[in-house]
């Protein structure tokens, strides 16, 4: 089982699946939706090893690692990752 937090709200999702329609439920603000715009970036409070390795939309985004992803490109493996929008900080 998977699962995304953002404050004190917490989803579940279907373990190897992709975290963008959770983070929208989640409030974390969506532009493009396709890696290129950077509206989506979050950071990785927790968890960061739950979540697939980088795509190539994160990698060519430049400031991207393993604690700082696209909600609309990430996916989780399994359990826990806890996320704050990067404009919320
Ligand atoms: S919404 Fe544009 S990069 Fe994710």
């Amino acid at each position: 089982m998977a699962m995304i937090q953002k404050g004190t709200r917490k989803i579940e999702l279907l373990d190897n699946s992709p975290i963008k329609e959770k983070c929208m439920e989640l409030d974390v603000p969506f532009g493009c939706q396709s890696g290129l715009c950077g509206t989506c970036k979050i950071d990785i409070l927790e968890g960061a090893e739950n979540l697939d390795r980088l795509t190539p939309e994160e990698v060519d985004m430049g400031d991207r690692d393993k604690n700082h992803r696209l909600a609309c490109q990430a996916r989780i493996k399994s359990g826990l990752v806890i996320i704050r929008p990067e404009g919320e900080r």
